[in-house]
């Protein structure tokens, strides 16, 4: 069991959990917040402004001290490269994010976000969210989250209806449309209709945190558009 409070604490302790009651999640919402305060703007207005949406939302959520929404954990197949994921990120550019990420890793819940899904991406893919309409912090104007991608796979090429997605790496190495490869760092900015399809490495697994802004709405019920005609209701 962990030394530190979880939301399950707050209610064994008879009080509504709320931020400020679960400190690991409060220290890696400060690591997005970091990022997306301090980063690198790369000089392209769009990433200024889409980065400003960001932090003004995350900050406006953390300023209300935001309750915690009990979810059960849960596991894909895919989380079996998590530790490795994590490792991985703990010795590169994003290592504050990574150890951060570590201090709640048994407490994620772990999803497809598509009604159906294929047997091969099952095994390869899942996100999870860390805030947003359906918690586990609680807010409905900005979703964050992870996406986790098992080595030498290819996640689908889909968009979003407005909403404006960033992706940044944690660890592993990735491209999006074949074209360039990311590291632990890097920023990449999806804009409504973009349509965006990932390749990972081949040795390694690759984690991207993501931050999706948009009306309250459609964060609330996002769909989502593959290029094939498979159904889906939501996914990073
Ligand atoms: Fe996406």
């Amino acid at each position: 069991m962990s030394d530190t409070p979880t939301p399950n604490d707050a209610v064994a302790a008879g009080g509504e959990p709320r931020l400020m009651d679960c400190p690991n999640w409060l220290y890696l919402l400060r690591e997005f917040d970091s990022l997306y305060r301090h980063g690198s703007a790369g000089g392209s207005a769009a990433i200024r402004g889409h980065r400003k949406r960001v932090r003004d939302r995350l900050s406006s959520a953390m300023a209300r001290n935001p309750e915690m929404t009990e979810r059960a954990s849960q596991a894909k197949p895919v989380t079996a490269h998590l530790p490795r994921a994590l490792d991985l990120g703990e010795r590169a550019a994003m290592q504050g994010m990574a150890r951060a990420l570590r201090e709640v890793k048994d407490q994620l819940t772990w999803e497809y976000g598509y009604d159906r899904i294929s047997k091969a991406l099952s095994q390869k893919y899942a996100y999870c969210e860390i805030l947003g309409p359906q918690g586990p912090v609680k807010c409905d104007s900005l979703i964050l989250g992870f996406v986790l991608f098992a080595p030498n796979t290819t996640y689908p090429q889909h968009s979003h209806n407005e909403i404006e997605e960033s992706y940044i790496s944690v660890s592993g190495a990735w491209s999006e449309n074949n074209a360039a490869v990311f590291a632990p760092g890097s920023l990449i900015l999806n804009r409504s209709g973009d349509e965006h399809r990932i390749t990972t490495g081949d040795r390694d697994p690759c984690l991207l945190a993501y931050a999706w802004t948009g009306p309250e709405a459609r964060l609330a019920k996002p769909g989502m558009k593959l290029s094939s005609t498979r159904k889906s209701k939501l996914a990073p």
